[in-house]
């Protein structure tokens, strides 16, 4: 049984981050997608409510499991017995960042848990978390960016905040 984690913030999914969620599905047997619990970052969405987003936008895929983590990924990788993580690459300027955790965590493991890239498809390649935020805190059109449910959640946090 092939097994990979999807680690991220996911604050919150975007279609970028589907994108590579349905594509690492077809690649591996099992894809657990799990949301960092950054202690460091303010979050728009609570760890539990990021779960519950990325659960309801991946119920149509079967072999796709939510979850989240706390502290080092490679420690929760070998919890999980899990040897493979995926990032995906949007353009060049994610390279040095993603190139460096993936070479700490493969140093860190000793060789346990390596990390497969999947290029973003282009359509999405523009696509942040941070920027879909920002558009929506100043009441811009974020459809383009992240499912409909999510759009409504994230435009009622922040007339919440308001
Ligand atoms: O969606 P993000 O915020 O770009 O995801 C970053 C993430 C979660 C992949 C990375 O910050 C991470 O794995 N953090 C856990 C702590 C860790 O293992 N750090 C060592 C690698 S530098």
């Amino acid at each position: 049984m092939k097994r990979a984690v999807y680690p991220g913030s996911f604050d919150p999914v975007t279609f970028g981050h589907l994108d590579v969620i349905r594509r690492a599905s077809q690649v591996f047997d099992v894809l657990v997608v799990s949301v960092l619990n950054n202690k460091v970052k303010t979050p728009l969405f609570s760890v539990e409510e990021r779960v519950k987003i990325l659960e309801e936008a991946t119920k149509d895929i079967p072999n796709v499991e939510v979850d989240s983590f706390s502290g080092l990924l490679i420690n929760y990788a070998a919890e999980k017995n899990i040897h493979v993580a995926v990032r995906g690459l949007r353009a060049i300027t994610d390279f040095e960042y993603e190139l460096q955790i993936a070479q700490t965590n493969r140093k860190l493991s000793e060789g346990r848990l390596d990390t497969i890239f999947l290029t973003t498809s282009l359509e999405y390649a523009y696509l942040s978390s941070s920027s879909v935020k920002e558009i929506a805190s100043f009441g811009g059109d974020i459809s383009q960016c992240v499912p409909e449910f999510v759009a409504e959640l994230i435009y009622e946090k922040y007339r919440i905040q308001k």
